[in-house]
């Protein structure tokens, strides 16, 4: 019981430590870009993006740059020990790809391995330590980006990112505060199992050697990761999955009790795939399909909110925020019972996207009641997840657009550093569905299409998307949040789309989420109006706010002036430059 209390004090202080990366400014970031912008959330990533482009590089070679470099400057969610997705769309032949890097369980992974003696969920083992940990695929997917679509030599989008972690970046306020916050994990994860032990590396790099506090201005120097890029850099990917930091993450693996091996990172692969597709209002949707349900339920809510006049309705008023809330709820129904990795069983993609679908949803949809999300439902739950990921927005001077969505899970993701490589590694098994054929009221879920298994890859909801209008990308967009990210996504796109507001306008907006179950109408605290939440609690919506959803680092075109436009989003220190 005091276990299960520490366990919980610890995943809200992972939870809050996420939040601080997305703290509200005032900064009105829109820049307008003729040659390329890069829009992340770090600045020092976003300028090697845009250098990286001055160089000559494409969008692909700036991604990869920016995501190297985030695993450095941003180590809450940026990463090369975790996985991700990134669609890339081609002006020349107005086609898009969808790699996939998605982590994998190893082999040893089985449906019931985060149950304890009695059969109970042991929440602890799927969050924290070397058992919540998938292979990792940044890596792979980075070198294969490069490879078939990349123009500069691989060494070249790396080194910025080597130099950052061996000469030290400077840490700004909210940077410092994250690491601080580690402390406050540490002191309460003593005698918790033996946390402490699996993760005295992370700890050992992530605080000063004399005890002291991180303060602004700090220079902050990751020398193992600087070592372990360096190897990259020189041997590509076969360093990470074959060679020294593949020997590495094994033996710290089976010291610890892992699962992972040097046979399953041999074994990773990452995939090209054909990106999900719709269309609203006559603007191409591009997405990612699965293993990710972003891509399938953005469009299923898209094509069933067209069938609403949601432009004519007020932005912020009961009706839209209704209609919009309803959709949602049905939609994450169907994500709860349907998606998963489609290499292990057949996932009904073609007709949840379809306008057929939608038209049956909209016919279910009662415009003066919220419907019990229990009355729709069966007895499906899902579950909580961690909600810290990065997601940055490029377009180069030919316009080749790149969304790439990548993550750790939880902030700095498991807790573990496999001695000597200074990489943190993601805790991505806890986006399974952790106990099979049981669901209760506290979140648990137990439906086949997401249990573990050897090699397949867990169910994530990481929407990078780019809208395509008369042939031109038109915007790119994508965030951070767990099982809300679609929604989020999902408020960017209609605030553009049918309320007509500017790139900044779009993803500054307020947001609203529903996710079917909890059966909750999580709305953002600068949003609300009391008059409209009493309007929505009569409709029977049960209403909760919280201080931030999201963080979609978007890029948008301006007709008006022919230009770019990025927005970096105002809930994080995001930057947004032109070229
Ligand atoms: N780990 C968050 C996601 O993949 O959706």
């Amino acid at each position: 019981m005091a276990s299960n209390r520490r366990i919980l004090g610890i995943l809200i202080i992972i939870c809050l430590l996420a939040q601080w990366a997305c703290i509200t400014s005032d900064e009105e970031n829109t820049v307008p870009g003729k040659n390329g912008v890069v829009v992340s959330v770090d600045q020092y990533a976003s300028q090697i993006g845009i250098d990286i482009l001055k160089k000559g590089g494409n969008a692909v070679d700036a991604a990869v740059a920016v995501g190297f470099a985030l695993a450095v400057t941003y180590p809450a969610a940026g990463n090369i020990g975790g996985g991700g997705f990134m669609i890339i769309r081609f002006p020349d032949t107005r086609e898009a790809v969808a790699i996939d890097f998605r982590e994998m369980a190893p082999a040893g992974a089985t449906p019931n391995m985060y149950l304890d003696e009695k059969g109970n969920y042991d929440r602890a083992k799927s969050y924290l330590g070397h058992l919540a940990v998938g292979v990792p695929g940044t890596v792979k997917g980075f070198e294969y980006a490069m490879q078939k679509y990349g123009n500069l030599p691989w060494k070249e989008v790396i080194a910025p990112a080597i130099d950052l972690a061996e000469n030290g970046f400077v840490l700004n306020k909210r940077r410092a505060k994250a690491l601080n916050g580690l402390k406050q994990i540490q002191k309460l994860s003593k005698n918790f199992e033996d946390m402490i032990t699996k993760s005295e590396e992370f700890f050992r790099i992530f605080s000063k050697p004399d005890g002291s506090e991180f303060v602004e201005g700090d220079i902050f120097f990751q020398i193992d990761l600087a070592e372990s890029l360096k190897l990259i850099s020189n041997q590509g990917s076969a360093a990470f999955y074959e060679g020294k930091i593949a020997e590495l993450i094994a033996r710290d693996m089976e010291k610890h009790r892992g699962l992972i091996t040097k046979d399953d990172l041999a074994k990773y692969e990452a995939f090209v795939r054909e990106p999900v597709k719709g269309n609203y209002r006559g603007y191409e949707i591009i997405s990612m399909p699965p293993p990710s349900s972003g891509g399938t339920i953005l469009i299923e809510m898209l094509n069933v909110l067209e069938g609403f006049e949601l432009g004519a309705m007020e932005r912020y008023g009961p009706e839209a925020l209704h209609v919009i809330s309803e959709t949602m709820r049905f939609a994450y129904l169907d994500r709860a019972k349907y998606m998963g990795d489609k290499q292990f069983g057949d996932i009904p993609v073609k007709r949840l996207i379809s306008k057929e679908h939608a038209q049956s949803i909209k016919e279910k949809i009662d415009l003066d009641r919220a419907i019990p999300s229990s009355e729709i439902g069966e007895d499906i739950l899902t579950n909580e997840k961690a909600k810290e990921t990065t997601h940055y927005s490029i377009i180069d001077k030919d316009g080749i657009a790149v969304a790439t969505t990548y993550t750790l899970n939880g902030g700095f993701g498991s807790f573990v550093i496999a001695e000597g490589t200074g990489i943190i590694l993601n805790n991505e098994m806890a986006d399974f569905n952790m106990k099979p054929g049981y669901t209760d009221d506290k979140g648990l879920i137990g439906t086949e299409p997401n249990l573990i298994a050897p090699y397949k890859r867990m169910l994530s909801s990481m929407t990078p998307t780019i809208i395509v209008k008369d042939g031109k990308t038109f915007m790119i967009t994508g965030s951070p949040g767990g099982r809300t990210i679609i929604n989020t996504v999902l408020n960017v796109i209609i605030n553009v789309i049918d309320f007509k507001m500017n790139i900044q306008e779009a993803v500054n907006g307020y947001r609203i989420n529903h996710e079917w179950m909890p059966d909750v109408l999580i709305v953002e605290k600068e949003g609300i109006n009391e008059e409209v939440i009493d309007s929505l609690k009569s409709m029977g919506h049960e209403i909760k706010t919280i201080r931030s959803l999201g963080d979609a680092h978007s890029i948008c075109f301006d007709l008006g002036t022919g230009k770019y436009h990025g927005a970096a989003d105002k809930r994080s220190s995001g930057s947004a430059i032109e070229y």
